[in-house]
């Protein structure tokens, strides 16, 4: 098995291509966290057509794409600034706050530590409890604030553990914050996955407060990383003015412009990726619910927080079978409060979401000793484990959908000696 310190990003497909010799092309990234049906169609067929954008320099002010953006959010244009991937606004708003003293709700996404320690400043984490399920305790996290912090950074819903802040919370926290001077960077790259989008929402939060800005992108829902378009939005204009006196001109290109200009308004995908997510985090979630092997904790992303239960199997494991069946999910070892128990994927399509979770099924199975895995028919898999304590556990699971799928467990010395040699 290949160790590896550092985890693999979503998009370190390169590195994983190097150290495994598995094409790119061929891997499933279950750690990206993008929207698994591609490019919006009405993009992709306006794209092309407007290949001539790139003759000339953008809108130094991005009026029409600011609109549009607006529109999507239901927020004033003017509350709009675009950068080259939401990445380009954490950085430039970090540096413009320049905070000695951040705070960051964890375990969560590395790059904000990573800013702001460039920039000098350092960091105090308040960590979101395992026993909460990783959900904010909000009195008590107000508790801890006072006026020694700068600045408070919160992602919502939070990468790595799916789970999110209701606008409701987000008040409190906002109201808290005010007292002391602490302005709020709110992370919201993953809420349009949220089924509960309207409950978790900031965006109206800002016509009632200048301490918050808001960062989206398209990278996920949109399913563009490539293309490098995020967003902000805030009501403090001050805050505009000091983002755009230290930005860089024409740092979204014009094709992101024509491509922003177009995805928001094609209601149709919209819809349809909305639909798919919410219906295939349910059964995966439902599934995983149901297996005593695996603890999973409910999430408003598109993607999964699972943490293995049983001893002799670690997240390193399951992310080294996954890839030498070209999938990749995230071995969550090195975020900070997590350990080498913890687990990460996104909701893909109906068939690979089968896929993965077999797969970390049958890692378990084989992980303590199963005897045989079979397959019944197509689609159909029985496994069989004996764990330490001599427990038979019998796993059928049919693809689709998970709602067949049992997962039984009989003490060996319980079953007939013909009933053990119908799956030897
Ligand atoms: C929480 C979070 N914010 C921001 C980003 C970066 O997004 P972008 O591609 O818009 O720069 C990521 C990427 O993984 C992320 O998970």
């Amino acid at each position: 098995m290949i160790k590896h310190k550092d985890h693999f990003h979503g998009s370190d497909l390169e590195k994983i291509e190097e150290i495994y010799g598995i094409k790119k092309e061929e891997i499933v990234s279950f750690s990206a966290n993008v929207n698994p049906l591609g490019v919006s169609p009405l993009l992709r067929t306006t794209l092309a057509d407007k290949i001539d954008a790139i003759t000339t320099y953008p809108d130094r002010e991005y009026t029409s794409l600011r609109k549009c953006i607006a529109a999507y959010c239901g927020t004033d244009h003017e509350n709009v600034i675009v950068g080259n991937g939401s990445t380009e606004l954490i950085s430039l708003f970090i540096q413009i706050e320049h905070p000695k003293k951040a705070m960051i709700i964890g375990p969560t996404y590395s790059e904000y530590e990573r800013e702001i320690s460039l920039g000098g400043g350092t960091t105090l984490y308040y960590p979101l409890r395992e026993k909460d399920d990783f959900r904010l305790d909000v009195n008590d996290f107000i508790s801890h604030l006072n006026e020694n912090i700068d600045l408070l950074v919160i992602c919502n819903p939070n990468n790595p553990t799916s789970s999110c802040i209701t606008s409701a919370d987000m008040r409190h926290i906002l109201d808290a914050c005010k007292e002391y001077d602490i302005y709020v960077m709110v992370d919201e790259t993953y809420v349009e996955f949220a089924e509960n989008m309207e409950e978790i929402d900031s965006v109206p939060l800002t016509n009632y407060y200048n301490n918050i800005v808001i960062l989206r992108g398209t990278s996920k829902f949109f399913a563009a990383p490539g293309l490098r378009l995020g967003y902000a939005i805030t009501g403090n204009r001050d805050l505009i003015k000091a983002i755009n006196t230290r930005k860089n001109p024409w740092t979204i290109n014009s094709l992101a412009v024509v491509a922003g200009e177009t995805m928001f308004s094609d209601t149709a995908y919209i819809k349809e990726t909305k639909d798919l997510i919410t219906k295939e985090r349910a059964r995966m979630y439902q599934a995983f619910c149901e297996s005593p092997d695996y603890k999973v904790y409910k999430p408003s992303g598109n993607f999964m927080l699972v943490r293995i239960l049983r001893d002799g199997l670690a997240s390193q494991d399951l992310f080294d079978r996954a890839i030498r069946e070209k999938m990749m999910i995230r071995d969550c070892s090195t975020f900070p409060f997590l350990d080498n128990k913890y687990i990460r994927f996104c909701i893909m399509n109906p068939k690979d979401n089968c896929s993965i979770s077999c797969c970390i099924w049958r890692t378990f199975a084989s992980c303590c000793n199963a005897t045989k895995i079979l397959r019944i028919s197509s689609g159909e898999n029985i496994a069989i484990a004996f764990d330490r304590s001599s427990i038979l556990s019998l796993f059928t699971f049919r693809q689709p959908p998970f709602s067949n799928c049992t997962v039984m467990t009989f003490f060996s010395s319980l079953m007939s000696p013909s009933v053990i040699a119908l799956f030897s």
